[in-house]
C-alpha cells in the first residue's frame, strides 16, 4: 500500500488489511462526559454555535484524540447542519434535543432551499482543515452526514420521535412529496460530503441511526436505495473516496444492504449477535463496532466480558473496534481508559 493510507491504521483496514491490533475510536467520543468538552461548550452559547465555530469545532475534534489516543478524530459537527443549510430552522434546548419547524404536510418541503447553501457550512469546512494541521499522522480523520432517512425524520417531526411515527407515516400518505424529500437530501448529502473531502477528511461515515424501524420494502426503497445514490455520486466527484455505512438496527437486513451499497467498510450496531456478524457480515466488508454504550457506562466485569468477545470474535480478519452507537454523557472517562488499554493490550495477551 502506498500513500497516505499506509500511515494510518484505520485507513489500511478500511481498505481490507487485517491490523494485529484493531484501530480504535468511539461514535460520539467528543461530548458531554469530557469535562474540557463541557468548557468550551459553556463558552460557545448554542449547540450549533459550537458546531460553526471553526476554531472551537477543531479543538473540540481534537480533545479525545490528546485524551485517549484513539486512531480516528471524528469531525466534531452534527448531521442536522445538512436541514439547517437546506434553511430549515433547527435549535438544540438544553436536555431536550434537536427542535426543527415540523414538515407537516407536503406543501410546507416548498419551504426549503433545492439545494444546500454552501456558505452556510463554510465553517464545517474550515474546521477540517484546522483539525489537520494538528492531528498526529497516523490519526485518520473521518467527516459524516445523517442518511437521507434519519435526516427525514427529524425533518418531518421537527425533532426526535417515538418509533419515527411521523415520518412513517409521512412516507404512507404520500409517497410522491416523501420522495421529493429524499431526493433533496441525496443531492444535499452528497455535495456536503464531496466538500468534506476536497476539505481534507481520509473518509467518511454515512449515519442512519433509523434505519431499524421501517418494513424491508421501506428500507429498500428509503435507506437502501438512496445511500447507494450518494455513495455513486461521492465517487463519481471522488474516486477513491473511503466510505462507511451505519444502518442502525438493520438486523438480518445488513446483507441486502452491502449486496446493494458500495461503502467500503460496515458499522454495526450492539444488537447484532457476533458470530453471525462474522460468518455473514464481515466476510462481505471490513467490519466496525459493536460494543454496547451500556457495557461501557457500566465498566467493570461486564465491559471486560463484553469487550474481549468482540476481540475474539473479530480480530481475525478487517476490524475496527468501536461501539455500537455514541459515548452516552453519564460515561465515566476512566472506563474509556480502560477500554483502549484493553483493544490495545489483546493482541501483547495473544
Ligand atoms: O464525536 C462524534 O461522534 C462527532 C460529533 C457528532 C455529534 N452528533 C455531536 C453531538 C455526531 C457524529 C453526531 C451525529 C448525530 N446527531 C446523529 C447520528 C448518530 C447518532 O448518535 O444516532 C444524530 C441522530 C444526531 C442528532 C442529534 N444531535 C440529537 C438527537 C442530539 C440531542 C441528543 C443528544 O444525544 O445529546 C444531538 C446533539 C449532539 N450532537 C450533542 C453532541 C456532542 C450533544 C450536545 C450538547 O449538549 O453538547
Amino acid at each position: 500500500m502506498t500513500g497516505i493510507s499506509a500511515t494510518k491504521p484505520f485507513l489500511r483496514v478500511v481498505a481490507g488489511d487485517c491490523e494485529p491490533i484493531p484501530p480504535v475510536w468511539l461514535m460520539r467520543q467528543a461530548g458531554r462526559y469530557l469535562p474540557e468538552y463541557r468548557a468550551i461548550r459553556e463558552k460557545a452559547g448554542g449547540f450549533l454555535d459550537l458546531c460553526f465555530n471553526a476554531r472551537s469545532a477543531a479543538e473540540v475534534t481534537l480533545q479525545p484524540i490528546r485524551r485517549f489516543g484513539f486512531d480516528v478524530a471524528i469531525l466534531f459537527s452534527d448531521i442536522l447542519v445538512v436541514p439547517y443549510a437546506l434553511g430549515q430552522r433547527v435549535t438544540f434546548e438544553d436536555g431536550e434535543g434537536p427542535r426543527l419547524d415540523a414538515l407537516a404536510d407536503p406543501s410546507e418541503l416548498d419551504r426549503l432551499h433545492r439545494q444546500i447553501d454552501h456558505a452556510r457550512l463554510e465553517p464545517v469546512y474550515e474546521a477540517i482543515g484546522r483539525v489537520n494541521e494538528a492531528l498526529p499522522p497516523s490519526v485518520a480523520l473521518l467527516g459524516f452526514c445523517g442518511a437521507p432517512w434519519t435526516l427525514a425524520t427529524y425533518m418531518v417531526a421537527g425533532g426526535g420521535s417515538v418509533d419515527q411515527l411521523p415520518a412513517r407515516r409521512f412516507a404512507y400518505q404520500f409517497p410522491d412529496a416523501f420522495a421529493q424529500l429524499i431526493d433533496v437530501l441525496v443531492e444535499a448529502s452528497a455535495n456536503y460530503l464531496i466538500r468534506q473531502f476536497q476539505a481534507g477528511v481520509d473518509a467518511v461515515q454515512i449515519f442512519d441511526t433509523w434505519a431499524g424501524v421501517l418494513p424491508a420494502g421501506e428500507f429498500q426503497r428509503w435507506c437502501i436505495e438512496p445511500t447507494g445514490r450518494i455513495v455513486a455520486a461521492v465517487r463519481a466527484q471522488v474516486p477513491d473516496a473511503r466510505i462507511i455505512g451505519f444502518p442502525r438496527g438493520a438486523a438480518t437486513e445488513l446483507g441486502l444492504y452491502l449486496d446493494a451499497v458500495a461503502i467500503d467498510a460496515i458499522g454495526i450496531d450492539w444488537t447484532v449477535e457476533l458470530a453471525f456478524a462474522r460468518d455473514h457480515i464481515q466476510r462481505l466488508r471490513p467490519l466496525q463496532g459493536n460494543l454496547d454504550p451500556l457495557a461501557l457506562l457500566v465498566g467493570g466485569a461486564a465491559l471486560d466480558r463484553s469487550v474481549d468477545a468482540i476481540l475474539e470474535t473479530f480480530s481475525h480478519a478487517p476490524f475496527i473496534f468501536n461501539l455500537g452507537h455514541g459515548v452516552l454523557p453519564e460515561t465515566p472517562i476512566a472506563h474509556v481508559e480502560r477500554l483502549v488499554a484493553r483493544v490495545r493490550g489483546a493482541a501483547a495477551r495473544g
